[in-house]
């Protein structure tokens, strides 16, 4: 009798540890779930004397986003594709480290004081001229050397859903002038939103471009190119630029162009078109100006599908233009995160923004911030499936 009761309670055990463990079963990928505790410890560490730390944000639909307070970057993202697996669709690193001495160093980052190009790294304002660094040939990108990317934010992680990251950008600052206090608040809704809310103000007259740079591949990181991901973007021009990348005058339309993504297309289709801006960005690398119906409103400005995972990002700004890039100087020498090497095009980017060298083009929408004023932009990245 009592071997009886014995066996019955184990027959009970195995049927609940089955039906338990059922669910992970289905999600199981290992190029997905992130290992949180070995994640965090790789990013514990200090740089110039102040604490870096891996924050996480997740909700209930599952989705996972590991953030640094170093340039306050987007480290993993991982999303449900349309079988459940949970797929990391960011590039990156494994550890600090990497993202400090490896050769791409953008990653997952907020970019400012100004996100892309300032021609011969220079611009005036109010009379006076300010000089950067060129780190771009001629040209300043991205807030130069030691721009955002590159510094350690204060970070305060509200709850699950909500980090705040802050810095003050000193007076002088990689050449800019004033001193500018940023805050940037990373928000992760049930709705599998990841919401990007930046603000700056400043004490001198001063020119504010804040972006960030995540590098994604809807099919999972490390994966094929993206040249078969259906791209759209909702924008009836774009700034055609000179060999610098620099945009050559006035926004020009978009009509019988590669460069017509108003329909979605495959971003491979006309990637290698026989044309003077194709082959000027080396592919895609260029301003889209977006077909606002009000100014400042968030409004969608493109959508990116992969046909072989489902996964689908809808990209929400306030901003007037988008930045597309292709991956063009992938090259497949880079390792990243899971030893993965990123191949060319193993990646696209769509950094919301004003145009590129806005401070030195007078009839682009201006980037210059006063004193007494509010720099306020948000972006959203949101995430769903199509069968
Ligand atoms: C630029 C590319 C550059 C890349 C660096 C993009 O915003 O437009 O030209 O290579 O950033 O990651």
């Amino acid at each position: 009798m009592k071997k009886l009761q014995i066996i019955l309670v184990l027959a009970v055990i195995t049927l609940l540890v089955q039906c338990t463990s059922k669910p992970a079963d289905t999600t199981a990928d290992t190029n997905a779930v992130l290992d949180t505790t070995a994640l965090k410890a790789a990013y514990e560490t200090t740089v110039d004397n102040k604490p870096v730390q891996l924050y996480l944000l997740k909700n209930t639909g599952g989705v996972q986003v590991a953030i640094t307070n170093f340039g306050g970057r987007v480290v993993a993202l991982v999303v449900p594709d349309k079988n459940g697996v949970m797929t990391d669709i960011t590039l990156g690193y494994d550890s600090l480290n990497h993202y400090r001495t490896r050769s791409e160093t953008y990653f997952g980052a907020l970019i400012g004081r100004y996100g892309n190009r300032i021609a011969k790294a220079k611009f005036s304002l109010n009379g006076k001229t300010y000089q950067l660094a060129a780190n771009n040939g001629v040209n300043s990108l991205h807030g130069g050397p030691m721009g955002f990317h590159n510094q350690v934010w204060d970070a305060v992680q509200k709850d699950d859903r909500t980090l705040e990251l802050s810095y003050v950008s000193k007076d002088g600052e990689e050449g800019y002038p004033g001193n500018l206090t940023v805050k940037v608040v990373y928000t992760l809704t049930d709705a599998n939103e990841l919401k990007i809310d930046y603000e700056a103000t400043t004490d001198q007259a001063t020119v504010v471009n804040l972006t960030n740079h995540a590098y994604f591949n809807l099919s999972g990181q490390g994966n094929a190119t993206i040249t078969d991901h259906m791209l759209t973007i909702y924008a009836s021009k774009y700034s055609a630029v000179d060999t610098t990348l620099i945009p050559a005058g006035e926004p020009v339309g978009v009509e019988g162009t590669p460069f017509d993504f108003r329909v979605s297309k495959e971003i491979g289709k006309e990637i290698g078109a026989n044309h003077i801006q194709i082959k000027n960005g080396l592919g895609y690398d260029h301003n889209f100006v977006l077909d606002k119906k009000q100014s400042g409103a968030l409004e969608k400005a493109a959508s990116v599908y992969a046909p072989s995972t489902g996964i689908l990002m809808d990209v929400y700004t306030t901003e007037p233009a988008i930045q597309f890039y292709s991956g063009n100087f992938l090259d497949g020498k880079l390792v990243g995160k899971q030893q993965k090497a990123y191949g060319y095009r193993s990646a696209f980017c769509l950094e919301t923004q004003h145009y590129p060298d806005a401070p030195n083009q007078p009839s682009f929408p201006s980037t210059t911030l006063e004193p007494g004023k509010k720099y306020q932009t948000t972006t959203i990245y949101q995430f769903g499936v199509q069968k």
